[in-house]
């Protein structure tokens, strides 16, 4: 599998996804600031790895801690999640990592338990939040993969693949379950300017994998739909509020108009920890706004005049008519999502792996007349 991010003795090591595809170097972190700062420069990207990421990197810095009780720890387990909490605005998986590690952290503290013993505690709790994330993957891959038949040409938008989770994906988590249940699956990856997620990350995931893969540009999505050239769009999510709304790499909202237009299913692909039930609307959702110089620059080389104003948004929200289904580990929602999202999270045991779920399930909400909408 694609080594996203993994723990090793005292650092954490994460891929370089700015230098790929041309280079494989791997970045090692060895306190919880130069994780931080990993987070915030895009060495490591995508929702569901920048939650883990985070999650690592807090219980890195508390075991390197040298506070002399638990007062102390206390104090450097909170500025290190705020920390960490100051990287990237949109993701919500970030807030739930970090809101999942301070419910283990306050769990330790009430049993007792010392600045040593709630270190180890905080790094299990890492490591759960890993693996946990690679295993709804794989289950987000057997539930989604009904939603594409034999022959797909599937477009896909960003990389919301193994390297933007723990592993395996979750749109292209999807796309690698039904390639493993033998299906012919062509998939088109919009280029996904301006950090090129789609024509570095995607294209070099996809190809290493032997699937077969299209790269294109953003303007080309339009006129191949057009052209009958494109049957289905999966993409992944950077945060999903209640009423299914969803937040997504710039571009993905023009993609599921474009696909609206074609009477093309447009599904999402996420796992719980992106779905944000406390977010009413796409309108609250906070949208990053990047660096200027993503769009002026081309790595050293200047691709705008000096003294043309640029802009920057990171995201965009897909209003929810737009999206057919969203793909979780607990099946598929539909519309009404106000109504399907919440019963997601309905049996959830906290901080325990969800329990397996026979395949093809579909959560719809109810219609007008009350009525399951499926
Ligand atoms: O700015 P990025 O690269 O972190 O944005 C990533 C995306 O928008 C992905 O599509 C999203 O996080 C889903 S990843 C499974």
């Amino acid at each position: 599998m694609l080594p996203t991010i993994d723990w090793q003795g005292d650092v954490i090591v994460m891929v370089d996804q700015r230098k790929l595809p041309a280079e494989e170097i791997y970045v090692r972190c060895h306190t919880a600031q130069e994780v931080a700062r990993a987070i915030r420069t895009m060495v490591i990207r995508g929702a569901p790895a920048i939650g883990v990421a985070a999650a690592m990197g807090i219980a890195l810095g508390l075991r390197r801690s040298t506070a002399k009780g638990t007062r102390q720890f206390a104090v450097e387990f909170q500025k290190i999640c705020e920390m960490m909490g100051a990287t990237r605005p949109t993701a919500v998986n970030l807030f739930w990592a970090i809101a999942r590690m301070k419910r283990a952290f306050s769990e330790g503290a009430l049993a007792g338990e010392s600045p040593e013993e709630l270190a180890g505690r905080l790094e299990r709790e890492a490591r759960a939040i890993h693996d946990e994330d690679v295993a709804n993957c794989r289950s987000m891959g057997g539930f989604g993969a009904e939603v594409l038949p034999d022959g797909a040409r599937v477009l896909t938008h960003c990389n919301a693949g193994a390297l933007a989770t723990a592993g395996y994906g979750s749109a292209l988590g999807v796309i690698r379950a039904a390639v493993e249940q033998g299906k012919q699956i062509a998939v088109f990856a919009d280029e996904t300017r301006p950090f090129l997620q789609g024509a570095r990350l995607t294209a070099w995931e996809l190809v290493r994998d032997g699937i077969n893969t299209t790269v294109i540009t953003e303007s080309m999505a339009g006129p191949l739909m057009r052209a009958g050239e494109i049957d289905v769009v999966i993409v992944g999510a950077d945060r999903i509020a209640a009423n299914g709304d969803t937040a997504n790499k710039i571009g993905t909202y023009t993609v599921a108009v474009l696909a609206h237009e074609h009477k093309l299913p447009f599904y999402v692909a996420a796992p719980l920890s992106t779905i944000d039930l406390a977010t009413p609307d796409g309108d609250h959702i906070p949208i990053e706004e990047r660096d200027q110089r993503e769009i002026t620059h081309l790595r050293t080389w200047r691709l705008t005049p000096v003294g043309a104003k640029t802009r920057n948004p990171a995201f965009d929200v897909t209003p929810h008519r737009y999206i057919a289904g969203i793909i979780t580990e607990r099946g598929i929602f539909t519309p009404p999502y106000s109504e399907s999202l919440p019963r997601a999270f309905d049996t959830i045991a906290p901080a325990s792996a969800p329990p397996a779920l026979p395949p093809s399930r579909r959560f719809g909400g109810t219609n007008r007349r009350g009525e399951p909408s499926i």
